[in-house]
């Protein structure tokens, strides 16, 4: 198989396309792991980082190597103890996955189920906590598996009265959407940097505020032991082979997240989305969260019945080089999952993707208003660009 010699357009749930700027700064020579003209660039993805999460001064921000995954399951290895109580709030697969790993870890786990496709009212984990305390809440911002996002700042405020410590999924929205650590009083956050970050997937960032830092467990992971990992990011001391490549790019990409302004950059993906919503509707589809709990990274479009949902991505991948996403779960068949994320929110791409699905879509049997997708989505990026 040949290397790919064409940009996919990558608009699934990640990853999703990235700077030219980024993958330059991946050919750079390969410097070792405690390199003395690498080991400063630890430093500045450190600082970044904590700009980035909005983190207190005291907080310990760095990456795992792996990919999301693999700073969730350092999330919990850290500050999930063998016979905890815990409750995880699932509104989708990826609650479902924390749940899981809670549980791997040796945790009572009370799981908050919520109907795929709908954010947790904060009152049902007061009401949870009520009833029975807990020593762990974990939750998801933005749910991937259904695009939706959940009030962090609400939950976080509950968890912290009933004296439990918060783990919050930032895997689809840290670069994206607003994140608050330090003002929402958030714990332990966890994040990829694939999605709204730009860069590839390989590392992943994790955040523990100043305090939740006292109430660290002793990590069974060797792997994924944050002291340990702290040791050689701010002390210098071996403990992986880190690559400096993935340093290179992460880097780059957080000085473009900066250069861009966190609140700029979440104009950007605010604006892009509305406008793929409205040229969704225009087409006579929908979004499956109601408007106030959507994603604006992950948009979850309902499969018109009768629709075959692979079809219509095959022939977006085959015909016009772009790739959505698949249900997961029970929404499997049932919805796509077009992420507008990072150097992947553009009106560029979201107009190609609405005139390409138009025409996937009549392919497969399902004829639509000719042109109105791209039509309402021009208007709306239009009436921004006016009230800018
Ligand atoms: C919300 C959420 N959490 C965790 C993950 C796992 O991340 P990764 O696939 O990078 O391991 C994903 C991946 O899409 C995700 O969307």
């Amino acid at each position: 198989m040949p290397l790919p010699s064409t940009e996919r357009i990558l608009l699934g749930p990640g990853p999703s396309l990235i700077a030219p700027r980024v993958m330059r700064a991946m050919a750079a020579p390969v410097l070792s792991h405690l390199d003395p003209d690498f080991v400063p660039m630890l430093d500045e993805v450190r600082a970044s980082l904590q700009r980035v999460f909005r983190a207190d001064s005291k907080a310990l921000t760095i990456a795992t190597s792996g990919t999301g995954t693999s700073a969730m399951e350092a999330a919990v290895a850290n500050a999930v103890a063998e016979g905890s109580r815990s409750v995880v709030i699932v509104t989708g697969y990826f609650g479902d996955r924390l749940a899981q790993i809670f549980e791997r870890y040796g945790s009572t786990v009370r799981r908050v189920n919520v109907d795929w496709g709908r954010a947790v009212d904060p009152q049902r984990l007061r009401d949870e906590l009520k009833r029975e305390g807990a020593d762990i809440v974990g939750f998801v911002h933005a749910e991937t598996s259904t695009g939706v996002r959940n009030p962090v700042k609400e939950l976080a405020a509950i968890t912290r009265e009933h004296g439990a410590l918060s783990i919050v999924d930032m895997v689809t929205s840290l670069g994206g959407h607003e994140v608050d650590l330090a003002g929402w009083g958030v714990d332990i956050a966890y994040s990829c940097t694939q999605k709204c970050i730009g860069a590839p997937s390989g590392l992943a960032p994790i955040a523990v505020s100043g305090p939740a830092r006292e109430r660290l467990i002793p990590c069974r992971s060797f792997y994924l032991d944050l002291k340990l990992l702290e040791d050689y990011w701010a002390g210098r001391k071996y403990h992986h082979t880190m690559s400096s490549t993935l340093i290179y790019a992460l880097r780059e990409a957080l000085l473009m997240v900066e250069e861009e302004g966190l609140a700029a950059r979440q104009s950007r993906h605010e604006r892009n989305h509305q406008a793929l919503a409205a040229g969704i509707e225009a087409m006579g589809l929908s979004l499956l969260p109601p408007e106030s709990e959507r994603l604006w990274t992950l948009n979850a479009v309902r499969t018109p019945a009768g629709v075959d949902e692979a079809a219509v991505r095959r022939t977006l991948l085959t015909n016009y080089n772009i790739e959505v996403g698949a249900g997961l779960g029970p929404l499997a068949g049932k919805i796509w999952r077009v992420g507008l994320m990072g150097a992947s929110s553009t009106p560029q791409t979201l107009l190609q993707f609405l005139a390409a699905c138009e025409v996937a879509l009549a392919a497969h049997g399902h004829s639509v208003p000719e042109g109105a997708g791209v039509a309402a989505a021009s208007a709306s990026l239009r009436s921004a660009l006016v009230t800018a």
